[in-house]
């Protein structure tokens, strides 16, 4: 994903801003010729009016449509901002999760809030400042090498001196602008860790002790952007030995030429006046430049996440046929499975196999670490083996049938996650459609009428992660969404663990009014389960072993 690509999708808008200035930056270019044309009429003791009217006009025209053309050019780093948080949010979801689990999440976070805004700054102040920049300059010095080729050689020489000078500091700008955005992301990751293990924190009086590791990294970022400082501040006389160097070279030099009338005092002041415009781009070319060079760092970071690879092609309207044979007497089947979550780690399975009947009631048990929660993992398609393979609902779990696949599996993770929102949009995630009976139907049928008793109950916001329900009411939340998808195959990671008696009966009463061709994978330590279920897998050193 390059610059141009993301501009080229806002180019109506953004080519649309740029006449506009382009037009404005013309008008402002004839103002010298015109003032020097008003100093003429005095001296030649005509009416001045004329061309001080023509002025006004020239700057009210400039003015008008410089201000239209920031308009639209704000607007268009709005929208390239927002469309590369989609592309960014879009793709983060998307990817593998063992190629997303390298990034911290907040990194990804600032990847999605900081990265583009940066982008944005380069494309409201960078690029078009730069061409705007150059074209003045290059403009005004076109119009005064008609007014006096010396005087223009005179002040292209002491700025081209001052470039040098200028050029050598903040080329090094982009390197800093990419260190910067690395400290943002590492700071946010930090914070973000530390906000959701906040009661650990407290309770191990650790907030001294992490608020120092988070003033490192703030340090971090405040190093880098001290460094950036430092370079743009190095390059600012280099901007002032061009902008007093060539004004007082045109006075010294100008001045001369009028006094031995190679040139008019007209002359003069346009040639005065367009020594500025020649120099006061210089700043603008700078700052443009910084703003660049944070926004293709920040690009290049943007780009790393949209690049990652996808679990299935998702962009394109969905012609995917369901799992090739949903009503398989065999919903899971693992045959002869590698897997480990990377190359360097253990294998947490080798050459696992199974078969699990159609609507049978299947319990997984094994030591904690022993893989349990990855064989759900896998059976979803979450993570792919290394050897072997997996066939779910008649279909391997990959590719493009994984869309259609997952909306006939339910999966009810272990730490039960729920997401923010109220409880009926918790019950019906993967179900929006899902009616306000149905909902109190399934959170009834888990014991949780006593929480949410009606419909106007269902409007309770469950707080960040669920963070107003207890362990209890999470677990059986999370249970409520996965009955609620009606699956063909329901995977339960300890669905009971921090449930008390009656509340694991009402769970497990809801589990065994499933349609028996339900069928129903659990993970348990519950030895309570051992009546419920009607065959045993053990994990046992990477292997999958039937106990009945
Ligand atoms: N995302 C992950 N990345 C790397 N290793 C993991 C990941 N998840 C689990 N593991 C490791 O894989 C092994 C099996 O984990 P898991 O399936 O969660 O065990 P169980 O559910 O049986 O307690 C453990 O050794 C665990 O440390
Ligand atoms: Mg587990």
């Amino acid at each position: 994903m390059t610059m141009r690509e993301i501009l080229h999708e806002h180019r109506a808008r953004f080519a649309w801003a740029s006449l506009l200035i382009i037009i404005g930056t013309g008008f402002g270019l004839m103002q010298p010729l015109v003032a020097g044309q008003v100093v003429s009429t005095v001296q030649l003791r005509e009416s001045a009016w004329p061309a001080i009217w023509t002025l006004v006009g020239i700057f009210v025209v400039q003015v008008v449509t410089e201000t239209l053309g920031r308009y639209h050019l704000e607007v268009t780093g709005e929208e390239t901002a927002r469309s590369l948080r989609r592309r960014v949010v879009v793709r983060a979801l998307h990817a593998r999760l063992e190629t997303l689990s390298a990034y911290r999440s907040g990194d990804l976070i600032s990847r999605i809030v900081g990265d583009p805004s940066a982008f944005q700054g380069a494309v409201t102040h960078g690029y078009l400042d730069m061409a705007i920049g150059i074209l003045t300059l290059v403009g005004a010095a076109l119009l005064m090498a008609a007014i006096s080729p010396l005087l223009l050689i005179t002040v292209v020489a002491i700025i081209a001196i001052a470039a040098l000078g200028a050029g050598i500091f903040l080329s090094q700008l982009q390197a800093v602008a990419t260190k910067k955005q690395a400290g943002i992301a590492s700071l946010t990751a930090d914070l973000e860790s530390v906000l959701i293990a906040v009661r650990t924190v407290k309770t191990s009086n650790a907030e001294l002790r992490e608020s120092e590791r988070l003033s490192r990294s703030v340090q971090r970022v405040l190093d880098a952007a001290r460094r950036g400082a430092g370079l743009t501040a190095a390059a600012t006389p280099s901007i002032y030995l061009a902008a007093t160097g060539s004004l007082i070279a045109v006075v010294v030099i100008g001045g001369s030429q009028v006094a031995d009338g190679s040139l008019s005092t007209s002359e003069l002041v346009s040639a005065l006046l367009y020594s500025t415009y020649i120099v006061v781009p210089l700043g603008g070319i700078v700052e443009g430049y910084t703003s660049v060079a944070a926004g293709r760092a920040s690009l290049r970071r943007i780009s790393e996440i949209v690049s990652l690879e996808a679990e299935y092609e998702y962009g394109e309207p969905s012609t995917m046929q369901g799992p090739a044979d949903e009503r398989t007497d065999h919903p899971v089947v693992f045959d002869r499975v590698d897997f480990s979550y990377a190359a360097t780690a253990p294998p947490v399975l080798r050459s696992a196999s199974i078969k699990v009947q159609r609507g049978s009631r299947c319990l997984i048990v094994g030591s904690s670490g022993s893989g349990k929660s990855t064989v759900l993992n896998l059976m979803c398609g979450l993570y792919v083996p290394q050897a072997g393979s997996i066939s779910t609902l008649g279909s391997t779990p990959s590719g493009q049938d994984l869309r259609q696949l997952r909306s006939k599996i339910a999966l009810v993770e272990q730490n039960s996650p729920v997401l923010h929102g109220t409880a009926r949009e918790a019950v019906s995630y993967a179900v929006p459609q899902i009616s306000d009976a149905e909902i109190l139907r399934i959170l009834s049928s888990v014991g949780l009428d006593g929480v949410f008793p009606d419909s106007c109950s269902l409007n309770r916001d469950l707080g960040d992660l669920g963070a107003t329900l207890s362990g209890g009411e999470r677990q059986r939340i999370a249970l409520a969404r996965g009955l609620a998808v009606r699956p063909d195959l329901l995977l339960l990671d300890e669905p009971t663990s921090s449930l008390d008696t009656r509340s694991f009966e009402s769970v497990m009463a809801s589990i065994a009014a499933l349609p028996r061709d339900v069928t129903v994978v659990m993970v348990s330590h519950d030895y309570r389960q051992l009546e419920w279920a009607d065959s045993i897998i053990e994990i046992r050193d990477g292997g999958l072993v039937w106990k009945t």
